[in-house]
């Protein structure tokens, strides 16, 4: 079928969560990166925590307590303001270079984003990064009452978009949400930026190495994507 739509992950797809290191590293000198990734790693862990234990989708909250839960681990008190000051990057992540220039390519279909994050850390997040007016919609999971990779989720699009799943090219970066939305019925994208990373040299293995190896890669689901990507500027090509 005719694609009608491209939806998109927000968090590491649109937006580099990575962008959050310098603060961490300013705030946490020499533990900038280990913050950093343990952060994201949990903060994923503790949304499929939340949705398994039945609690609400509320991703502030799950960034905030992984935020601690990283901290902690890096020997760091999480007091109140330092767990402000580093929660509050995630309203300004840095949108990677290449997407402002990606969605006006893809002018023909709907756009949207489809994210783990609440209505009111999407808000600022995509209005200071001067995209709202190339989209569509903004959808957060939590109408949904789940995190991804719930179809309860992915479900969304078509409510919001009037589009059937199998007019959407979904994309992500996330595997998780990449075997998430093939499972559900999407025509998936994957974006790897860079390429497949090498595998790492023996010897200690850093923070930010170990992270890509468990989250920037393809999952092992039998639920690949259809097409990879290194660019958001590819997609263009796969809207026929
Ligand atoms: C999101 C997370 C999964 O934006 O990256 O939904």
């Amino acid at each position: 079928m005719r694609t009608r739509a491209v939806v998109f992950d927000a968090y590491g797809t649109l937006y580099d969560v990575q962008s959050v290191a310098a603060a961490a590293e300013r705030h946490c000198p020499g533990r900038g990166d280990l913050i950093t990734q343990v952060w994201r790693l949990k903060q994923l862990e503790y949304t499929w925590l939340r949705s398994l234990m039945g609690a609400p989708p509320d991703f502030a909250l799950a960034t905030r307590q992984s935020l601690a839960f990283a901290l902690k681990g890096a020997g760091v008190a999480p007091e109140p303001a330092l767990l402000d000051a580093l929660a509050e990057e995630y309203l300004r992540l840095a949108l990677y270079p290449e997407a402002r220039a990606a969605l006006e390519a893809l002018s023909g279909v709907k756009r949207a984003i489809l994210s783990n994050g609440t209505a009111a850390m999407l808000a600022p997040l995509v209005e200071g990064s001067g995209i709202r007016p190339l989209l569509d919609a903004v959808i957060s999971v939590e109408g949904s009452g789940a995190f991804k990779p719930s179809p309860a989720c992915y479900r969304l699009v078509e409510q919001v978009l009037g589009v059937p799943p199998d007019a959407v090219l979904f994309v992500s970066s996330n595997g998780f949400d990449v075997a998430g939305a093939k499972a559900f019925g999407f025509r998936v994208a994957q974006v790897v930026r860079g390429g497949a990373a090498a595998p790492p040299q023996a010897g200690p293995v850093a923070p930010a190495a170990l992270f890509r190896l468990l989250r920037g890669r393809t999952e092992a689901l039998g639920l690949d994507a259809d097409h990879v990507v290194g660019s958001l500027m590819d997609l263009a090509g796969l809207v026929d």
